[in-house]
């Protein structure tokens, strides 16, 4: 798919719940060819200062009519921070369509989960808002949205999901909101508890917590589709940062990687050594129990 280099101007910006940002950006010649899954790199600073590396973010929504893609942001460091205190009519080199999108799921009857880890449901809203509009548009109800935060204050607010008819199950680790306990074991207590499995599984979320739903998944007849992160500096393949161990059919003892960047960050998570990733691990394994 074509990438494309532009001027990009925010037209909106939103504080949508602690720490966690939404931007909506007019880029007409990049909107027209993205896919739900697919990110773009934003230069956050101007010419010549700090950080000086483009940062990625998936596309949150596209409204294709109107040329407009928003995100949605976590603010961690220099570049976040920098991004959501751009305001309004601010103009950004941004770079997209990027990576490999989602693949969909094959018609209606299809159960569908979605496992969204805090700003893990930013990719994921723009596949709802795909498969609301096309697949499942009559039956949203087969859409099941497992959306998890640690506390009440990390929820972006839940009106527009609920309003696309999904089945929505929400949930915090303190229980300020919804069910107690990570997403996880929400997911756990629907699948664990008699329903049947769904036919096919989203996630995006924490390292830890796609560890843990990769393993989860593994012995089930699913078909998983995980949105991986990664450290990235160029975005395009050129400076592989972004490399992750990976199964090689042909070997399984031989060293194979993939590039988040070009060969993601959508995986089947299969693909993925998940034994070579745990060791380096920045974050603690907060859903290690699963
Ligand atoms: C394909 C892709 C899509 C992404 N989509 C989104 C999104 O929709 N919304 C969103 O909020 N974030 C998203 N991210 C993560 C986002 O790009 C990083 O949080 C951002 O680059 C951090 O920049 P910074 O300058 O604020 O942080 P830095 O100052 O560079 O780092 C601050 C901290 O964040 C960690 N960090 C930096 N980059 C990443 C990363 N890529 N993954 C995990 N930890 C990181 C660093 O290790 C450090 O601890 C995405 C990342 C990738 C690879
Ligand atoms: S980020 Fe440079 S190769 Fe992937």
């Amino acid at each position: 798919m074509p990438r494309v280099q532009e001027k990009a101007k925010i037209l909106e910006t939103h504080r949508e719940a602690e720490g966690i940002h939404r931007l909506v950006f007019y880029a007409p010649r990049i909107v027209p060819t993205a896919r739900p899954g697919q990110f773009v790199m934003i230069r956050v600073a101007s010419e010549g200062s700090d950080p000086l590396l483009a940062r990625p973010f998936s596309f949150h929504r596209l409204h294709k009519e109107d040329g407009l893609f928003e995100i949605l942001l976590r603010v961690v460091g220099t570049g976040t921070r920098i991004l959501s205190q751009r305001p309004a009519g601010s103009v950004l080199d941004v770079v997209g369509p990027l990576g490999r999108g989602f693949s969909l799921p094959s018609g209606p009857h299809e159960t569908v989960a979605f496992v969204a880890g805090g700003i893990g449901i930013a990719p994921l809203w723009a596949l709802l808002d795909e498969l609301t509009s096309k697949t499942h548009r009559n039956r949203p109800e087969q859409l099941h949205v497992f959306y998890g935060a640690r506390t009440r204050a990390e929820l972006v607010p839940l009106t527009p999901l609920k309003r696309l008819g999904v089945h929505l199950v929400v949930s915090t680790d303190d229980g300020s909101s919804g069910e107690a306990g990570t997403v996880l074991e929400a997911l756990r207590r629907r699948y664990e508890g008699g329903s049947g499995l769904p036919d096919r599984l989203y996630a995006c979320g924490s390292l830890p917590m796609q560890v843990s739903l990769a393993r989860w998944a593994s012995g089930r007849n699913l078909s998983v589709e995980m949105s991986l992160e990664s450290m990235m500096a160029c975005g395009i393949g050129a400076c592989l940062g972004c490399a992750l161990p990976a199964v090689n059919p042909d070997d399984p003892q031989a060293e194979r990687y993939v590039h988040v960047c070009q060969d993601g960050p959508v995986f089947d998570p299969r693909r993925i050594r998940w034994d070579k990733i745990q060791p380096i691990m920045a974050r603690p394994l907060t859903f290690a129990s699963l």
